[in-house]
């Protein structure tokens, strides 16, 4: 199978009442602990690219990784550009293979953000990409831009029912409380905004800043209609701690593929435990 849109993925678990994990990946072994996690819980995935992943791996290497990856798995996987800045970005990802995209016009006023996200759904549409937009902001560090967690404004679900009707978009990525990173103290999610938004759009929904969130709250949020996932700091975690944990173990070792062994393990028994708390095991 090849690198496949978002677009059925998220309507199907809309209509199965389960959630698509979005998972951040940087290089090989991430990639290959989102796969075979995917693939041992017989659950359809979306494998991401952040900004900085792409200044740190480049767009060839994120993209023929995926495409390896999607080429051997048996289970539907989609390539997903994560917080797109802008419209040539967007176009380049494209070219290079990408099949499907965020662009995130929440930095701009509305009518803004529509018209970006409208140029882009356009050679979308035409090439067979599907497209995510962001309307309200979401707290933490977004990319290069940090938003103050303060400042971050959540989506208005009028103004969500507007965007949808002038767009279209296939995924909408909206702010109710998560934030990016690593969290100080719990999250608290605005279930009651969400709630107002699913009643007033049928657009699959997208959780961004997922990690850290409690699994009560997730469940919650995928009763509540949230359709894709998106994780990067508990993978992160996962990695970096697995990483310390084989060298303090084996100080002497200076095999890295011994020590990255035990990395990737720790990042598929997180990205499964995800998958199982999404609901979406076996929906391949
Ligand atoms: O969008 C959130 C991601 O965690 C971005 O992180 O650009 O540092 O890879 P990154
Ligand atoms: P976390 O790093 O908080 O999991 O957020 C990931 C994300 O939203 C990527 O777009
Ligand atoms: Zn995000």
């Amino acid at each position: 199978m090849g690198l496949v849109p978002i677009t059925d993925l998220l309507k199907d678990a809309q209509k199965g009442g389960y959630a698509v994990g979005a998972f951040n990946c940087n290089n090989m072994e991430i990639v290959q602990a989102i796969i075979d996690a995917a693939e041992a819980e017989k659950a359809p995935v979306i494998m991401q690219a952040s900004q900085g992943a792409i200044k740190y791996a480049g767009l060839e290497y994120i993209v023929g990784m995926a495409n390896i990856a999607a080429k051997n798995a048996s289970v539907p996987v989609a390539l997903h550009l994560d917080h797109g800045t802008d419209f040539a970005q967007v176009m380049k990802c494209i070219r290079y293979g990408f099949s499907s995209v965020m662009i995130d016009g929440s930095k701009y006023p509305l009518e803004e953000n529509i018209a970006v996200t409208n140029r882009v759904l356009e050679v979308g549409r035409a090439v067979g990409v599907s497209v995510e937009a962001e309307l309200g902001k979401i707290g933490g560090t977004e990319d290069d831009v940090t938003v103050d967690e303060r400042d971050a404004s959540m989506t208005d679900p009028e103004e969500a029912k507007y965007f949808v009707e002038k767009t279209g978009v296939d995924a909408l990525a909206i702010a109710i409380g998560t934030a990016h990173g690593q969290y100080k103290g719990e999250p608290k999610l605005d279930f009651e905004r969400l709630e107002k938004i699913t009643k007033v759009i049928d657009t699959p929904i997208v959780l961004h800043g997922s990690s850290g969130v409690p699994d009560e709250a997730i469940t919650r949020a995928i009763e509540l209609g949230v359709s894709k996932i998106n994780i990067d700091t508990n993978i992160r975690e996962a990695f970096t701690g697995g990483a310390r944990e084989a060298i303090e173990k084996m100080p002497d070792e200076i095999d890295p593929r011994k020590i990255l062994k035990v990395a990737k393990e720790q990042m598929e028994a997180v990205i499964r435990e995800k998958i199982r708390l999404f609901k979406s095991s076996g929906k391949a």
